[in-house]
């Protein structure tokens, strides 16, 4: 891409292996985040650090300025209401950043939106935390009706492939019926993949790891998968 990416998030866990995965292919990248000093801390040189909040839209005018692609990893806060709720970051900062982007000028810019598994299961114990789930949803929900080409990521409890006895294939899945855990390294490797495979375009899926081998053609994988219907809704399932 000849534009730069951003990384919404990039200073955490999946965040900082997409900036390196997107480095290694020689992307410009924008980190965005609150604190310098964990970007100095985690960040390669090569990576564009922006002090940035989701919750403060002007914050995010100017790194997300010419940007051809946004990756939106951040963790929300886990208060019932006010600024580090769910709702301030998985929702408002979702439709903060497409604000910003929609002023862009360099065209409609891809979202990536790591998600999360049950968000579409009301009833499940995460929606105890701030109504995490039901924020999230409504935040995937303003990605799928922007008309920006974007993918949804759903991954299961994350975890780094060295505690998975058995990791190696990833399987992507549709319907938020299962449970189980995924590899940071796995969701990261889909967030940048996403970027790339047409056929990852206009997707909301869950993702799972599983024993086998990993896998060699993503476009093939995404391609496997049923697209969304044309800006509608996802409910509670
Ligand atoms: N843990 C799990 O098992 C699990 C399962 C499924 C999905 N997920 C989701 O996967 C995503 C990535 O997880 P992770 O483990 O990589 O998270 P993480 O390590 O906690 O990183 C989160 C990032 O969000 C940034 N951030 C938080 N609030 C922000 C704000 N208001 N404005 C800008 N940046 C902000 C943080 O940077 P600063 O604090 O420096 O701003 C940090 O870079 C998250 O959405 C997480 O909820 C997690």
């Amino acid at each position: 891409m000849n534009t730069s990416i951003a990384v919404i998030g990039g200073t955490g866990r999946v965040g900082r292996l997409v900036t390196r995965k997107l480095l290694d292919r020689g992307e410009s990248v924008r980190v965005v985040g609150r604190s310098a000093r964990r970007a100095e801390y985690h960040l390669p040189p090569r990576a564009q650090f922006f002090l940035g909040d989701v919750r403060e839209p002007e914050s995010l005018r100017s790194p997300l300025q010419g940007c051809s692609a946004v990756v939106y990893t951040v963790e929300p806060g886990t208060d019932t209401t006010g600024p580090d709720s769910p709702r301030s970051t998985l929702h408002g900062g979702v439709v903060n950043t497409l604000d910003a982007l929609r002023r862009g000028e360099f065209g409609p810019a891809q979202f990536i939106l790591v998600s999360q598994r049950h968000v579409t299961r009301r009833d499940h114990p995460m929606n105890a935390y701030g109504r995490m789930l039901d924020w999230r949803l409504a935040g995937e929900n303003a990605v799928r009706a922007s008309g920006l080409p974007y993918t949804v990521i759903r991954p299961g409890w994350l975890t780094d492939r060295t505690e998975l006895a058995d990791s190696g294939q990833v399987h992507l899945e549709q319907g938020d019926r299962r449970d189980g855990y995924v590899a940071l390294q796995d969701v990261a490797e889909a967030c940048v993949q996403a970027l790339y495979c047409p056929s990852a375009q206009g997707l909301t899926f869950e993702m799972r790891g599983g024993a086998g081998s990993p896998p060699g053609d993503w476009e093939q994988l995404f391609a496997g998968l049923r697209a969304d219907e044309p800006f509608a809704e996802q409910v509670v399932a």
